[in-house]
């Protein structure tokens, strides 16, 4: 298994930079996750870790060694692309050995090797079908296998779930995470959806534009986003924000005060809608839209700073639409950014309104 450092990478196509500056430290067997919006730059990372594209500047190191010049073929990199992309015309048994024909591993143990891989995603007794005829859960373990056939020192996920069903992504993501675990190899997975990047991963790196933006394990994301891009891509429903102003230890939010430590100039207030509920005291509003959402029910309230979102356990509501209600909340789960940085006030917090 190896670490991984990126050392000052930057990465170019022509004119246009991807990746502007990249430092990033990634331990032996860590699984981390790449979460970003489209576009952000998390293929291209996991390209240059494959060896499929070289950096512009910088250098990319595995085990504490420069790997800038050593071939992808040379890299012992497992990679799971989004769209499996197995060879049609060749049986599952093939399309698992294919690595091991430029490793020149011995036929009996080229076959040994496919057939452990195979077993290990449960495909053993497909091998001699061909793609086309496996669903899209079976085609994806399939190209697990092939990914690990070779013993990779790195394993690449780009996206490898984003074609199965909703039920097979929840099986698939456990038995991802389980193997991970059991061989213990340095995963990277490439994803933008944020239940998967929190479920599996260790630690996520969150990208924008190139950039990382923060790097740490999904509660450090959820609960201490560094900056407002963080906060709103972490979290579903996502997070309420409304911008104020702090002066004198309250913050003004169109004619309404709310109390706060830290605070001073242009903020805006981050809450979290399970970190609300709907009380008999605080800001006061009328609910205006209710959605039932299995267990939860999402409570949609009208108030004089704007429509806020607020996520109830319980499966029925427990309220009417049109009610009065207040927007309680526990000043310690508040979160305040500074509008212009867009960076989070660490220790600064907000209360509800007084009556
Ligand atoms: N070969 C290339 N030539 C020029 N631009 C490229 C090339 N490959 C990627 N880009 C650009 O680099 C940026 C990052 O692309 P990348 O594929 O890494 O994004 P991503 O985060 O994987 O996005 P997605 O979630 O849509 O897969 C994009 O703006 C893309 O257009
Ligand atoms: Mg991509």
């Amino acid at each position: 298994m190896a670490s991984i450092e990126f050392r000052k990478i930057t990465k170019r196509f022509g004119d246009v930079e991807v990746i502007p500056d990249m430092d990033l430290d990634i331990a032996d067997g860590e699984f981390v996750a790449l979460l970003g919006p489209s576009g952000c730059g998390k293929s291209t990372s996991l390209l240059l870790l494959a060896g499929i594209y070289l950096p512009s500047t910088g250098d990319l190191l595995f085990d504490g060694h420069v790997v800038n010049d050593v071939e992808a073929k040379d890299r012992n990199v497992g990679i799971v692309f989004q769209s499996y992309a197995l060879y049609p015309h060749m049986t599952v048994r093939d399309n698992i050995m294919f690595p091991l024909r430029f490793k020149k591993t011995p036929r009996e143990e080229a076959i040994r090797r496919v057939n452990e891989a195979a077993a290990l995603v449960q495909v053993g007794d497909l091998l001699d079908r061909r793609p086309g005829q496996l669903s899209g859960g079976q085609q994806q373990r399939v190209a697990l296998a092939r990914a690990l056939v070779k013993q990779p020192q790195l394993l690449l996920l780009d996206e490898p779930l984003s074609n199965l069903d909703a039920t097979l992504r929840l099986s698939m993501r456990t038995e991802i995470k389980s193997l991970q675990d059991e061989l213990g190899v340095t995963t990277i997975l490439v994803t933008h959806d944020q239940i998967e990047a929190t479920t599996m991963a260790d630690r996520i790196i969150c990208m924008r534009a190139g950039r990382i933006e923060q790097a740490g394990t999904p509660d450090d994301l959820y609960a201490r986003p560094s900056s407002l891009f963080v906060a709103s891509f972490i979290g579903s429903p996502p997070i309420n924000l409304v911008e104020g102003k702090a002066v004198n230890g309250t913050v003004d939010v169109s004619g309404i005060g709310f109390p706060a430590t830290g605070a001073t100039g242009a903020v805006t207030i981050g809450l979290r809608p399970e970190h609300l509920v709907v009380a008999d005291t605080g800001l006061p509003g009328r609910i205006a839209q209710i959605e039932p959402m299995g267990r939860e029910v999402l409570y949609v309230v009208s108030t004089d700073i704007g429509h806020i979102r607020i996520l109830e356990q319980g499966s029925t509501a427990g309220r009417g639409a049109g009610e009065a209600v207040h927007v309680g909340f526990d000043e310690a789960h508040s979160l305040v950014f500074d509008t212009t940085t867009e960076r989070l006030i660490p220790d600064s917090h907000v209360k509800p309104p007084a009556p």
